[in-house]
């Protein structure tokens, strides 16, 4: 299948798999690069830029295709090395970027002066329009269904991409609720040319997380995520376990007084006790919706050509079948 995103990042399809805190390791982006797919290193997982660069040498090893690094602009207290990140990710030769959270126009120019292609992660239109005119290649537009930070607006996937669609000239991969075969094709429909996913790839044998999280994924329904730290301007979609629903009844109890102190023990430092150790009820962690659709564990290849298979036998078979009638 080719798109503007394939051509773009020189992949075979349109897939892409989102930065993730935890879980965006070279083992991941590798074997979703060599399925076809687009993987990316989640950059701030690496504590330094040293990591980073050793972590790129790694996935270097795994794959000969090309992979990408996340880079997260959130706001935190003290900012990370974004210099010393950017000049690893240039000295490793990688040649796709994804951007998320504040805007990353600053460091635009010197990432373009090495031929790197920037997707910036967008969860409005206005955002995305911002990101076209100070020269990102393509936008990931995360709709209100996502995993993670789905932003404040509050738009779900089938308003927001068709209104990207309508607005933008770069291309933009749907984000967000996306899974399988009928997610690639509802995402080209809409206006999209490619998806990226997060919560999907977690589910995957080569997802280097503990066992309790791929099983949690799969036993969870799309009823089960929450929203918390709203009251904060900085909303994240979860899975619900014992941690959120503490979280959310400090929310309740102190209103528009709460601050990041009050909620720290449940969010601050606890995806490595997660992720690694499977200890569910540690804390709150990223997940979408999505998840009432994820029902196995297959391989990052399993999972890609199965989505392939089935987005063709949709558009050949089932769309022509109504377009021939
Ligand atoms: C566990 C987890 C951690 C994530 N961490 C990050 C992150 O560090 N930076 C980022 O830009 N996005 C992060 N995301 C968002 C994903 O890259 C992606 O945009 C999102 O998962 C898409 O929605 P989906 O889960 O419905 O596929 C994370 C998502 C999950 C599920």
């Amino acid at each position: 299948m080719k798109t503007r995103i394939t051509e773009l990042f020189g992949i075979e399809h349109p897939i892409i798999q989102g930065g993730m805190h935890y879980v965006g390791f070279a083992e991941l982006a590798a074997a979703v690069s060599n399925a076809g797919g687009l993987g990316i290193i989640t950059g701030l997982t690496q504590k330094t830029p040293e990591l980073l660069a050793k972590e790129i040498r790694r996935c270097h090893e795994m794959t000969d295709k090309p992979f990408g690094v996340n880079l997260t602009f959130l706001p935190t207290v003290t900012s990370p090395d974004y210099p010393g990140y950017i000049k690893a990710i240039i000295d490793g030769g990688v040649k796709a970027v994804e951007t998320a959270g504040n805007n990353p126009q600053k460091w635009l120019p010197v990432l373009k002066e090495h031929g790197i292609n920037v997707i910036h992660k967008c969860t409005s239109v206005r955002h995305s329009l911002k990101a076209e005119a100070i020269g990102c290649d393509a936008v990931s537009v995360d709709g209100f269904e996502c995993g993670g930070h789905p932003g404040e607006d509050d738009v779900p996937n089938f308003i927001l991409l068709p209104r990207a669609a309508e607005e933008l000239k770069i291309p933009f991969v749907a984000s967000g609720g996306m899974a399988d075969g009928r997610s690639l094709v509802a995402a080209l429909a809409l206006g999209a040319e490619g998806m990226n996913m997060g919560t999907r790839f977690m589910a995957t044998q080569e997802a280097p997380i503990h066992d309790n999280v791929k099983q949690a994924i799969v036993a969870a329904s799309e009823l089960d995520t929450r929203l918390v730290m709203r009251p904060l301007r900085n909303t994240e979609r979860v899975l619900r376990n014992a941690a959120v629903d503490t979280l959310l009844e400090k929310e309740r109890e102190l209103g528009s007084a709460i601050k990041f102190e009050d909620i720290i023990d449940q969010v601050a430092g606890v995806y490595p006790v997660i992720m690694k150790e499977g200890a569910m009820d540690a804390g709150a962690w990223s997940c979408g919706m999505v998840a009432g659709l994820v029902r196995d564990v297959p391989t990052v290849k399993q999972l890609i050509d199965r989505i392939m298979a089935e987005a063709r036998a949709i558009i050949h078979q089932r769309l022509a079948g109504f377009a021939a009638a």
